[in-house]
Parts: C-alpha cells; sequence; structure tokens
C-alpha cells in the first residue's frame, strides 16, 4: 500500500493506478503493436461502433452545436435550470406520472447524484448497503464521504435475485445505524446486465415495508443504463410499485445523460425524488442545492441546455429517440450474441438481461483476466469474476471471445 508523504489517507484506500485505466492502457499497447484485429478490448464503458469509435446521436450534437453563448457560457442555477429540472422528470420517468412528489436537482452526472443522495440520507460512520457484484466507485463515494459500502448476495442458489439476502442486511444495518442508503442499479445493471422483474421489486417493498417507523430508508435507484436495456416504456413499469412504500421509505433516482444521451463528456445528470409529501420532497430539494453548493457548486450549463432544448421540441425528442433505438438495437444484438455463444460453449454467465456489461463468475480473476490478456482479450476483473463491455466490441468479438473466456478458467 502506498505511503502517504503529506496528504491525509483518512481511512481511504488508494491505489497508485486505476485497474480499468491501466488494463485499458496495455490493451491499447498491444493494439499499436500488433494490430485492431488482434485484439478485443473489452473494458471501456461507453457505447463504441465496431470500429471502435464513440457513438454519438447526431440529434444531440446538433442541438449541442446550436447552443446559444447564453445557454452554456453563464452560470446555471445550483439546482439547475428550471426547463432542465422538469426535462430531468421526463426523462426520467418517461410516461410515468408519479402520484407523489417529484423534484429534481442537476448533478455532474449521475455519479453527482448518487454523492448527494449518500451524503444527505446517512451519517457519518454508517454503511450503505449494495448488492455484492457492484459499480465500484459506490465504494469511493462511500468513504470519500467517510461512509462505507455493506453488500448482500445479489442472487440465490436458484439464480433468482435474492430479495431476502438484501432484507437480512437491511435488519443487521438498521440495528446498528438509524438510516440506511440502499443502492439499487437496475436495469442493465453494471456488471452483470441483470434488471430486476417487477415481481422482484414487489418482494423488495414488501420486505422493506416492515422497516420499523422510526427507522429511514432511502432507496437510491442507479439508473445509469435505462434506455439501453430494452423497450424505455417497459423497464419503467416498475416505478409504481416504489410508490406502495411507508412514508419512511424514500424512492430517489441518480439519472444519468451520460449514456442516454451520449454526452458523457458534458457531466449531466439529476438526483430525483418520488416523495410521499410536497415537505419531504422540498426538504430533498434543499439538501441536495446545499450539497451541490458545497461540492462543485452549480452543474455545467451546456449539457442542461441540451436536454431543455430537446424536451421543448418534440420533433427533435422524437428524432433522439429513434436514433437511440437504432444503438440500442445493436448493443442488444451483441449482448444476445455474447449470451448465445456462452451457452452453446457451455461458459456459465452471471444472470443477464441487456446492457453494456456481461459477467462471469470465476475463481482468481485476476489470473484468468492476465492469462486472457496474453492472448489479446482485455477484460476487467472484479472481486467475484470478470466483467465484458459488450458496449465496447462488435458482435463478431462477443461470439468469438466466450470459448477462449472459458479455455482460459480450464
Ligand atoms: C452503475 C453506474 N452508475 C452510475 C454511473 C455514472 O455515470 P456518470 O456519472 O458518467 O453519469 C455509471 C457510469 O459508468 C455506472 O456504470
Amino acid at each position: 500500500m502506498a505511503e502517504f508523504i503529506m496528504a491525509a489517507q483518512n481511512g481511504r484506500i488508494i491505489p497508485k493506478e486505476d485497474k480499468i485505466f491501466g488494463i485499458s492502457r496495455r490493451a491499447n499497447e498491444m493494439i499499436e503493436e500488433k494490430g485492431e484485429e488482434a485484439v478485443v478490448n473489452a473494458t471501456i464503458g461507453t457505447l463504441l461502433d465496431d470500429d471502435g469509435e464513440l457513438m454519438v446521436l447526431s440529434s444531440v450534437d446538433d442541438t449541442f452545436m446550436g447552443l446559444e453563448p447564453e445557454e452554456y457560457a453563464g452560470y446555471a442555477p445550483i439546482g439547475g435550470i428550471p426547463a432542465f429540472r422538469k426535462a430531468a422528470v421526463r426523462a426520467a420517468l418517461g410516461k410515468y406520472e408519479p402520484k407523489g412528489y417529484t423534484e429534481a436537482v442537476a448533478s455532474p452526472g449521475g455519479t453527482g447524484a448518487i454523492r448527494n443522495i449518500i451524503a444527505n440520507y446517512s451519517c457519518p460512520g454508517d454503511k450503505v448497503l449494495t448488492s455484492d457484484w457492484h459499480w465500484s466507485p459506490y465504494g469511493t463515494i462511500a468513504s470519500e464521504l467517510g461512509r462505507s459500502v455493506e453488500t448482500y448476495e445479489m442472487f440465490n442458489e436458484d439464480r433468482q435475485y435474492n430479495a431476502e439476502g438484501l432484507w437480512e442486511k437491511t435488519k443487521q444495518l438498521l440495528d446498528a445505524q438509524d438510516r440506511l442508503v440502499i443502492i439499487i442499479n437496475t436495469p442493465a445493471h453494471n456488471p452483470t446486465g441483470y434488471a430486476l422483474t417487477n415481481d422482484d421489486w414487489k418482494r423488495v417493498t414488501d420486505l422493506l415495508s416492515n422497516v420499523p417507523p422510526e427507522k429511514r430508508v432511502t432507496l437510491l435507484i442507479d439508473t445509469a443504463y435505462i434506455d439501453f436495456a430494452g423497450d424505455e416504456e417497459q423497464y419503467r413499469a416498475f416505478f409504481p410499485i416504489l410508490e406502495t412504500l411507508p412514508a419512511n421509505i424514500l424512492p430517489t433516482i441518480a439519472y444519468s445523460m451520460s449514456k442516454t444521451f451520449t454526452i458523457y463528456g458534458m457531466r449531466c445528470g439529476a438526483a430525483i425524488c418520488l416523495a410521499p409529501t410536497q415537505e419531504i420532497a422540498e426538504e430533498f430539494r434543499r439538501v441536495c442545492e446545499f450539497s451541490s453548493r458545497g461540492s462543485w457548486s452549480n452543474c455545467a450549463k451546456a449539457g442542461q441546455s441540451i436536454i431543455a432544448n430537446i424536451y421543448a421540441d418534440e420533433a427533435l425528442l422524437a428524432r433522439v429517440s429513434a436514433e437511440r433505438k437504432d444503438i440500442r438495437e445493436m448493443l442488444l444484438a451483441r449482448g444476445r450474441a455474447f449470451e448465445e455463444e456462452a451457452r452453446r460453449v457451455g461458459l456459465t454467465i452471471v444472470p443477464f438481461d441487456a446492457g453494456f456489461f456481461v459477467s462471469i463468475p470465476c475463481d482468481d480473476p485476476d489470473a484468468i483476466s492476465a492469462k486472457l490478456e496474453k492472448e489479446g482479450i482485455f477484460l476487467v476483473p472484479l472481486a467475484k469474476g470478470l466483467r465484458v463491455s459488450v458496449a465496447s466490441i462488435s458482435e463478431e468479438k462477443c461470439r468469438r471471445i466466450p470459448a477462449k473466456i472459458l479455455a482460459a478458467m480450464q
């Protein structure tokens, strides 16, 4: 572990090099040496075309190019420009009109929303609960805030979503703390591609309804990939189930514009609540804005203006949705290709539905990943297996690699 010279460690574990960027660097070095075709770089979390180029929706790009200086050069209000806040709720909820009260506060990507919700709905020293398979920055964000992450097993022995495991850990943590933030990343979960079914959600909400009334739970639904799972309305059908929760359980959404609008670098997103009362919704807005002021102040205005302008023009919105549908079809075909080929060769994958990533459970992921690197296959080793980004490789490569992964495991 690195020694700290001037900086304070503050309980954090800070590696010298980010693991994923290190692997990606080695993949690029091999591409330089042996050429594009010899290398499969399945580490990258952005949607790339079959030639490895970033895919950008031209409708969004045109909207960006058409911005007036006032729409990007001035400060945005701390909580976001009003038209953006409205658009963010529409973008997140689709056609669903909540019974309760919503508020949206601008954030730098989904990451900023996750940060502000953890900061305001848990206390220093608390544990935040998520599944064992999870996006590792949750741990980074929690440790930056003096919290830590606790996990439950995401799947039971029957390969079903383990709502009971989530509930057991919830009870244990609430014995020791008064508040709990539970992060559920769905649909198209990173790193497994799983989506909670409506039945999974009913089990989760039924169990959480038993939280003692004096305890407070915040459900943080990370929907970073919601528009890449399949039909956009169908994958939003779980929202009404959340509104059956009692008032001491607050459903919130970390909505990211990064993937949905292909503006990863714009740092645009929103923290959204589905509150049962206006008071709770207003409090949500107030505390999130306060945290924004004390961390990044206001967010970049350009992304907010792009989203506001898209939602102000139904024809433009339809163009964006149609373009997104095309790139989503391409991604879904890659996922299916990987899944089919894995089944054909007998490679077990973690329950998968759709999205940017597929995971393979295995022992010693670091050793297997190092072995695969020698053959030009670059994946991300996680605690419990390997993550393959089908978002960044062609359908042909998705078919090519399952047999090679299996061979490396054997
Ligand atoms: C699971 C998950 N949540 C949230 C995010 C946040 O993305 P951003 O902050 O770029 O919007 C990502 C991005 O990779 C992610 O994979």
